[in-house]
C-alpha cells in the first residue's frame, strides 16, 4: 500500500516534469508543405514559459540557425515567416535556455506548382487523416494521383484523399500528382498509437483551435490521474486506521503467529473469527 502510494506521486511527479519540460512546435497552417511565397507561423506552445524557448532550424545551408537572426520573425516564444523560399525548407524545433528539445517536423518548401498538404505532426492510430493535393494559382480541386513510397496507391477526382482509421502501416513517404500541372515534394507521415507520453500528438489539417482541445484532453488526463491517486491515499489512510484495532485483538492471543506485511490482514480476520469462537 506505501508502495503504490509513493508509485504515485512518483507519477504525478514525472507527469509535472513533463509539463514544465516539454513544448510542442505547432505549425500554422497546418500543412508540411508550402509555395514558395506563402506565410508560415511556428509557435511553441510551452507550460513554463520562463524556461525561454525560442524556434531553431536545419536547412539544407545553415545548422541550428535561430529565428529572428538570418531567418523568420521572433515573437516571443513564436517565429514567423512572411514569404517562404525553397531554402526555408528543412527541420524545426523549439529549444530552451537549458537545452530542451520539442518535436521536430519537417517542413517543404517548393518551388514548384504542386504541393501536398499532408500532417505536419504525427498522426493518431485509428483517426481519419485527408491529403489534399493543391495547385499552386487557383486552389481548385483537380483530379490527382497519390503515391505512397514511391508507389501509385490512387486517383482521386477532387485532389483530396482521406484514409480512415490511419494504421502503423500507413506511415510513409507520401506525394501526389497533378497530370499536367506537376509533382509535389515527397513528405513524411508519422503514425502514433501513444496517448500518454509527454510527445505531442495530433492529427492534422485540423481546425485552429485544436491546440486547446489538445490542453482540455490533457486536463482531463491529469484530473482522472488525480483522482485515482487521491482515492487510493484515501484507502491507504483508512487501513491505516484501521489497524490498532486489529493489533489490540491481537495481543489477547499468543504471539506465535507471522507478523509481516500483507499477511498481518488476514491475520486480523482469523483473529476476529477465533475470538468470536471464545464467546
Ligand atoms: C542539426 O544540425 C546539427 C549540426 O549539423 C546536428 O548536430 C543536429 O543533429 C541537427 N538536428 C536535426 C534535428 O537534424
Ligand atoms: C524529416 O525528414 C527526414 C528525411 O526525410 C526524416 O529522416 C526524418 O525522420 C523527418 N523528421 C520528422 C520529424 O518527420
Ligand atoms: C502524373 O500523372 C499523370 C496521370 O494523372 C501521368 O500521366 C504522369 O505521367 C504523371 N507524372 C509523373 C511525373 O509521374
Amino acid at each position: 500500500m506505501e508502495d503504490s502510494s509513493l508509485l504515485c506521486l512518483l507519477f504525478l511527479i514525472s507527469l509535472l516534469s513533463c509539463t514544465t519540460n516539454q513544448a510542442r512546435l505547432t505549425v500554422s497552417p497546418s500543412s508540411s508543405q508550402f509555395f514558395e511565397g506563402d506565410f508560415v507561423s511556428l509557435s511553441c506552445e510551452e507550460a513554463d514559459s520562463s524556461a525561454g524557448w525560442t524556434l531553431r532550424r536545419n536547412t539544407s545551408k545553415q545548422q541550428r540557425t535561430q529565428c529572428g537572426v538570418r531567418w523568420g520573425e521572433a515573437a516571443d516564444s513564436s517565429c514567423s515567416i512572411s514569404y517562404v523560399f525553397t531554402l526555408d525548407s528543412g527541420v524545426y524545433w523549439c529549444e530552451s535556455r537549458e537545452g530542451a528539445i520539442s518535436n521536430m517536423v519537417n517542413l517543404t518548401v517548393s518551388g514548384g506548382s504542386v504541393i501536398l498538404q499532408s500532417p505536419v505532426l504525427p498522426v493518431m492510430e485509428g483517426d481519419a487523416v485527408t491529403l489534399l493535393c493543391e495547385r499552386k494559382t487557383t486552389p481548385s480541386n483537380l483530379p490527382a494521383a497519390f503515391y505512397k513510397d514511391g508507389v501509385f496507391i490512387r486517383k482521386q477526382p477532387t485532389g483530396h484523399m482521406t484514409i480512415q482509421h490511419v494504421s502503423r502501416s500507413d506511415e510513409g513517404l507520401y506525394k501526389c500528382n497533378i497530370s499536367g500541372h506537376g509533382e509535389s515534394p515527397s513528405s513524411w507521415i508519422t503514425v502514433t498509437g501513444d496517448t500518454l507520453t509527454c510527445r505531442p500528438t495530433t492529427t492534422s489539417p485540423l481546425p485552429p483551435d485544436s491546440s486547446s482541445l489538445y490542453f482540455v484532453i490533457k486536463l482531463l488526463f491529469y484530473l482522472v490521474m488525480f483522482c485515482v491517486c487521491f482515492i487510493s491515499t484515501l484507502l491507504m489512510v483508512s487501513l491505516y486506521q484501521h489497524r490498532p484495532t486489529g493489533n489490540d485483538l491481537r495481543a489477547s492471543i499468543p504471539p506465535t503467529q507471522p507478523d509481516q506485511g500483507l499477511d498481518e490482514e488476514f491475520d486480523d480476520i482469523i483473529t476476529d473469527v477465533t475470538t468470536e469462537h471464545h464467546f
